[in-house]
């Protein structure tokens, strides 16, 4: 894998020699249960981990060849070996160290975790007569610690090519499929499961409760984790990292970076320094509510860096969208760095990546073959401003961020906003950007998100504003006509923002909007609905 150079050393801090992501070092809480998923590339082995979180027992992913002398330190409760892209007989396959078979503890193979827990035992993995992909119905066959309060028959989701043939009498099969005997096994005499399909997706039936059972009932955990211990972990290994240096975040006024400020101000309180770049380009009030918070009510070393007539000056002329967004990005990235020169002693930034920012190409992230890109919320600041990353998030879901932020204090307002792009209004601000449009837009946008909230509809919808379009329609207005703009308006519904629908609002939320809009804010006369789902379109309109 590509080494990043501000990526190359893992949030904890430690000293393992490659690219790998955070593993608890002694700063790990005293007491704290532990399992780990030794990540072979799936594309849900994340997944694995957030679901024995739901459990209440920590969970992180590892490298899948950690050293077990290292796992010995670490003294998990049990091992997941996820899925993966491989075949388990090709050469240069990813395995795990071959003595975790040695330490005792239970193990669980997913799928690829699967046939290689089975090879490793001596047993025939070969290609399937038959690939499974999808839903499939599985019956179980034996009971078992594992499948503790599951029904007899349930739908699991297979993802697979090949399988565990002709399995030696050192095993037991606790569930098949039509096409595969042995879809769940468990060994005779040691704490080793196996089960071909994938029990962390939603399209698994009871998945939540066979991992519950594997940590809980098989690897004895007690299941008394919080995310309050999340903190505390990461306070310890965030101030063990980084000394007595000084922290950089880029705070974007979004929840993500909001909580990882208010998690490093927890950790080491005046080393760090927060910066806000005012481009011009922000939502009414963005400004005020980020120096409230952060200024007055932290008490942080905040840094406002008001650059609006610098962007709005670059953006002069420029009306295609791509192109829009790498003026603004690099505008960015000189503001930023010019501030955090300024800045003395200055070794870290911090930002907000969670987990599905980490977007992939061939699986996950530091998993064998994985190249990672990463999308940056703070706006794309490269590895060249020199500084060392913390990503204290990298390995959480957004749901788990905000009772994160929840712990930490952060208000329900904060927690549940809607995600702003990093190019702020500039993509909502259709063609050629000047303030004075800006200025329509953000009376129009504020109306519309006051609206939802009245309606209490704000949290149902993931994601809603108004666009400014560069069309002008005649209107009437007393005796007067009139030639103006149009506002769009977008509110959809979305799980993970790559596909969407149109929400459907109701009437007289939507009348209530059209009707604030082209009373008061002058320059509009004509509001429209926007009814595209994702695709065609894309949430946003640039
Ligand atoms: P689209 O428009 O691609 O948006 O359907 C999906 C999600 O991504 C956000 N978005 C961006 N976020 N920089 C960002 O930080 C960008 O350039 C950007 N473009 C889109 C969008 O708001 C939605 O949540």
């Amino acid at each position: 894998m590509a080494k990043n150079p501000v990526n190359s050393t893992p949030v904890d801090g430690s000293s393992n020699d490659s690219d790998v992501m955070p593993v608890p070092e002694s700063a790990s809480v005293p007491g704290q249960e532990l399992v780990l998923v030794l990540d072979f590339g799936g594309q849900t082995a994340q997944l694995i981990a957030r679901r024995v979180r739901e459990q209440n027992v920590f969970c992180q992913l590892v490298r899948p060849d950690l050293p077990v002398e290292r796992i010995r330190q670490l003294a998990p409760r049990g091992l997941i070996l996820s899925g993966g892209p491989a075949s388990v007989y090709e050469p240069g396959a990813p395995h795990p160290d071959p003595a975790i078979f040695d330490l005792g503890i239970p193990i669980l193979g997913i799928c690829y975790g699967m046939q290689l827990v089975c090879q490793a035992q001596g047993n025939e993995v070969s290609p399937g007569t038959q690939r499974e992909f999808g839903r499939t119905g599985c019956h179980v066959v034996e009971e078992g610690e594992l499948f503790r309060g599951v029904p007899r028959e349930l739908s699991v989701w297979m993802s697979h090519g090949d399988q565990v043939k002709n399995l030696d009498a050192q095993w037991t099969t606790l569930a098949s499929t039509a096409d595969c005997p042995a879809a769940a096994v468990r060994h005779h005499t040691r704490p080793i499961y196996g089960i071909q399909f994938h029990p962390e997706v939603t399209h698994t039936q009871w998945g939540g409760q066979l991992l519950g059972n594997f940590v809980k009932t098989i690897c004895g955990c007690r299941g008394d984790w919080k995310m309050s211990q999340f903190i505390e972990q990461q306070v310890l290994q965030l101030r063990e990292r980084v000394g007595t240096s000084r922290v950089i975040c880029g705070l974007s006024g979004g929840v993500d970076s909001s909580v990882v400020a208010a998690l490093l101000y927890r950790a080491i309180g005046s080393q760090l320094s927060c910066i806000f770049v005012d481009n011009g380009l922000l939502r009414n009030n963005e400004k005020e509510a980020v120096r409230k918070r952060f200024g007055e009510h932290f008490h942080i070393d905040l840094h406002v860096v008001d650059a609006e007539e610098r962007f709005l000056s670059e953006l002069a002329g420029v009306s295609e969208p791509q192109q829009k967004r790498k003026v603004i990005g690099r505008v960015f990235i000189e503001v930023f760095r010019r501030e955090a020169e300024s800045i003395p002693d200055a070794r870290f930034l911090a930002q907000g990546t969670l987990y599905p920012d980490v977007i992939e190409s061939g699986g996950s992230p530091d998993g064998p073959a994985a190249t990672i890109k990463h999308h940056h919320n703070v706006g794309g600041l490269p590895a060249e401003l020199g500084f060392e990353l913390i990503e204290p998030l990298r390995d959480l879901f957004k749901d788990e961020v905000r009772v994160l932020g929840q712990e930490l204090g952060l208000s329900d307002e904060m927690i549940w906003r809607h995600p702003f792009p990093g190019p702020g209004l500039g993509v909502r601000c259709l063609g050629e950007i000047r303030k004075d449009k800006l200025d329509v837009l953000r009376q129009a946008d504020a109306i519309v998100l006051e609206e939802l909230r009245k309606a209490g509809l704000y949290r149902k919808i993931q994601q809603a504003f108004a666009v400014l379009l560069p069309v002008q329609t005649v209107g009437v207005m007393g005796d007067m006509r009139t030639y103006q703009n149009v506002v769009a308006i977008r509110a959809v519904e979305t799980e993970d923002f790559m596909t969407a629908d149109w929400y459907p609002l109701p009437h007289e939320v939507l009348h209530a909007i059209s009707t604030r809009i082209t009373n008061s804010v002058r320059g509009v006369n004509r509001v429209v609905y926007d009814i595209s789902s994702k695709p065609p379109s894309t949430i946003e309109w640039e």
